[in-house]
Formats: structure tokens, C-alpha cells, sequence
């Protein structure tokens, strides 16, 4: 029996063109029912014969809110809070006196139990919808012990008098004299900064970190051209990243495993150093585009006496997968928030690894890259699904996702 597109009639869908640019403004009462990927809530409204999508920023879960229509989509909203009805049971007043303004924290204005629920949520979901067929097991998640002062690195802007954060969505700064989410010697150096840096008429970048002795710096980011090298944010969760990265290579493999494993991603070596602190006869190659990661990696690896064992490439990884095999044992990757190119997971799905283990920043490109890597390469299954809470406070998180070749 052959299927026809059912397309409402012309009349209905004028109107509800119209209907929803006419909400623009307009007041409706409504429920959170979950949190969405990018921080906003979701609540729906009924518009004509459906329900419309209305995503509102710092609300939380089953909040029943006054909202008022901001902006108008094809197919969906954004709402304002003009009105908390009745709070969630999981809302509390955020911690930080900005957490309302700044662009920084999605999330602080619920319990931090309840943002892991709301993360289990996400990644489910979007497991279901790009994998819908896939079986796996979520691993309990792995949590920060601190859920504020964790980050030991962060960016702030400065332009005029003041230094801050951007708005969500906006270059408009708001003012910071503390963050609470950063180190507390990040949160020293915020409040000196606030007060002695000298009013300027161009928008500034600077970082602040803490660095390898533990000191407190700071730079301007506009001398390092396209701004500083990555390293993870929380030091606490990423040495568990690291250690049940490990672990489940270690159920993969045996210690005295002696063939290659390509690292895409690698920055100065996070995984690297460890992977080769354990298997002592493995052989990697990794792959990393930011010279000054690489660099620093190439120091460790003279350091370490790892010259036979560990290879680091400065190049793409679109470059090298198609110029440099790839291990036909296990591919460790590790990409930023936008994922990998479809070329990329097209050339590792040719490849075909026993074993892939990916870790992602971004659980939508999770799914969009393994439903890729599946639809070329069937015969993969999940070993390991896990989220590592690395950014309390926000909606983001890491997820360790391993895969191996049905037997
Ligand atoms: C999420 S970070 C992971 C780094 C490292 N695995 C770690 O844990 O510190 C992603 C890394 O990929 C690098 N990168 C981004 N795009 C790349 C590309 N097309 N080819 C190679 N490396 C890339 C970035 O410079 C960054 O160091």
C-alpha cells in the first residue's frame, strides 16, 4: 500500500503562519516539561489543530509559568518569564547574584540533582531519535564534587568600565566582580581585574586560568590570535574521564596489546600519556591541529623517553585520514562541540575498527556521528554509554560512548 503526504489544506496553513507571528507578545500560562539541549525549558502551546514548541531561558522543570511570546520561528517560539505561578519543586534563588543576565549559566536556578536527571533525559532522547533501534545500557553518571568553583579556566570580555560575560545571545556585557563557578583563585583575580584594569573603547578577551604550578594567570586572548589552546575545564571529572576511558579499553584489550591506536582530537595528550602509561607496548598515533597542543605533547613525549611508542601529527583530521592508515584495532576520538565531518566518520566507518571509543562535548553530534558510523558500518553495538557531569551549572556535559564490532 503506497503512502500519501498528508499536507493540511492551504487555508490551515496560512493561518498557522500568521497564527504564530500574531502570538508575538501574547501571554499564555504554562508547564516546563523538560529542559532542552542549549539550556532553555520546554513548554508547549495549543495553536490551531497542533501544539507549538516554546523554548524559555532560566526556567526549570515543571515550573508553571506566565510567559510572554519574544521571538517568532517557522515552527516554534521563544517566551519570557513574565510571571513564576508556581514554582518547581526543584527551583531555588541561584546562587550567583547575575545568574539571570549572564550567558554563562543555564542551569543554576534548579538543584543540581535535578540537572543530571535532566541530562540522563537529553541524552536519551536524542539517542532515541537518532538511534532508535540501538540497545545500550546508561551507565550511572559521574558527578563533580564541586558544583561551583570546579572550572580552572575562563574567559571574560572587557570593554569600557566594565568586564563580564556576554548576555545569552547578545555582545551586551554584564558586569562581574565573582564568578562562582570558577576556581577560587580565578575568582581573586576576576575581583582585582574588575578594579584595576583601565577603561578601554575596544572590546578585550581575556583568560584566566590556572596553570601547570597552580598559579593563578591571566591573558589578553587578542596576542594569541585566534585565542589559547583547549584543556578541560574541571580537573576533577576529567582525571574519571580519563581513568573510565582507560578502564574500558582495558575490558577491550589486553595490557600487553602491541598494535596501534589512532587518537583523533588529541589535543596536548589528556588520553594519550595515560593510554601509554598502561599499555606499554601500544603504539599511537595522534592527531592534534593546534601546533601549540602539539608542541607542548612533543616536549612530554621526549620527557617521558616515549619517542618509539607515542607519535604526535600537527594536521587536520580530515587530512590525515585520508593520507595516514588508521588503526584497524581501536580509534580513540575526541572531537569539539560541532563533532566530526561526515568524511571523517565515513573514513572511519570504512575502516572499520574492532573498537571506537568517542568522547563527546556535545551529546547531538553524539548521535548524528554514530547513527553516520552505523548506517555505513551495521555491525557496531554500544559497550559503554556514560555522561560525565563536567559543567555543573549548565547544560552541557561530556559523554563516553564506547563501540565495538559484534562478534
Ligand atoms: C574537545 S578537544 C579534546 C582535546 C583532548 N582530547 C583533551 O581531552 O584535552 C578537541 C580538540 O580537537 C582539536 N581540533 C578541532 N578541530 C580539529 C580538526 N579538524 N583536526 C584536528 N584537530 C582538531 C582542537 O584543537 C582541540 O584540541
Amino acid at each position: 500500500m503506497g503512502f500519501r503526504k498528508l499536507t493540511p489544506p492551504a487555508d490551515i496553513r496560512d493561518k498557522r503562519g500568521s497564527q504564530l507571528e500574531s502570538l508575538l507578545y501574547s501571554e499564555h500560562i504554562v508547564t516546563i516539561e523538560k529542559m532542552s539541549i542549549g539550556g532553555d525549558g520546554v513548554a508547549r502551546i495549543p495553536v490551531l489543530d497542533r501544539t507549538v514548541v516554546v523554548f524559555i531561558p532560566k526556567s526549570a522543570p515543571q515550573d508553571e509559568l506566565k510567559i510572554k511570546i519574544s521571538k517568532v520561528e517557522k515552527s516554534f517560539l521563544f517566551g519570557e518569564i513574565v510571571q513564576i505561578i508556581k514554582p518547581s519543586s526543584h527551583r531555588r534563588e541561584p546562587p550567583c547574584p547575575v545568574a539571570f543576565e549572564c550567558g554563562g549559566c543555564s542551569w543554576q536556578q534548579f538543584s543540581e540533582s535535578e540537572q543530571i536527571r535532566q541530562k540522563e533525559l537529553l541524552l536519551k532522547e536524542l539517542f532515541q531519535k537518532f538511534l532508535p533501534q540501538v540497545q545500550y545500557d546508561l551507565a550511572p553518571t559521574v558527578v563533580s564534587n564541586q558544583v561551583f568553583e570546579y572550572r580552572n579556566r575562563i574567559q571574560v570580555k572587557h570593554l569600557h568600565t566594565d568586564l563580564g560575560y556576554f548576555k545569552s545571545n547578545s555582545h551586551e556585557i554584564v558586569p562581574i566582580t565573582d564568578c562562582p563557578i570558577a576556581e577560587a583563585p580565578i575568582r581573586a583575580k576576576i575581583a582585582e581585574l574588575s578594579r584595576t584594569l583601565k577603561p578601554t573603547a575596544d572590546l578585550k578577551k581575556y583568560e584566566i586560568k590556572i596553570n601547570q604550578d597552580g598559579q593563578v594567570e591571566h591573558y589578553d586572548i587578542g596576542s594569541f590570535g585566534e585565542g589559547l589552546a583547549f584543556s578541560q575545564v574541571n580537573n576533577y571529572v576529567n582525571q574519571l574521564l580519563v581513568e573510565q576511558t582507560l578502564k574500558q579499553i582495558q575490558v577491550l584489550l589486553p595490557l600487553d596489546f602491541s598494535g596501534l591506536l589512532t587518537e583523533l582530537y588529541a589535543g596536548a595528550g589528556n588520553f594519550t600519556f595515560a593510554l601509554a602509561e598502561i599499555f606499554k607496548k601500544m603504539r599511537i598515533e595522534a592527531v592534534e591541529l593546534n601546533h601549540r597542543l602539539t608542541h607542548a605533547a612533543s616536549e612530554i613525549v621526549k620527557a617521558k623517553k616515549l619517542i618509539k611508542q607515542v607519535t604526535f601529527f600537527t594536521t587536520k583530521v580530515e587530512t590525515f585520514a585520508f593520507h595516514h592508515p588508521l588503526s584497524s584495532e581501536i580509534i580513540l576520538l575526541d572531537p569539539p562541540r560541532s563533532g566530526c565531518l561526515p568524511e571523517v566518520i565515513t573514513r572511519i566507518a570504512e575502516k572499520n575498527p574492532e573498537h571506537i571509543a568517542y568522547i563527546s562535548c556535545h551529546p547531538t553530534m553524539l548521535g548524528r556521528d554514530v547513527a553516520l558510523l552505523m548506517k555505513i558500518s551495521p555491525q557496531y553495538q554500544i559497550k559503554h554509554l556514560q555522561i560525565f557531569d563536567m559543567f555543573p551549572q549548565t547544560d552541557h556535559f561530556e559523554t563516553l560512548c564506547i563501540l565495538s564490532r559484534k562478534l
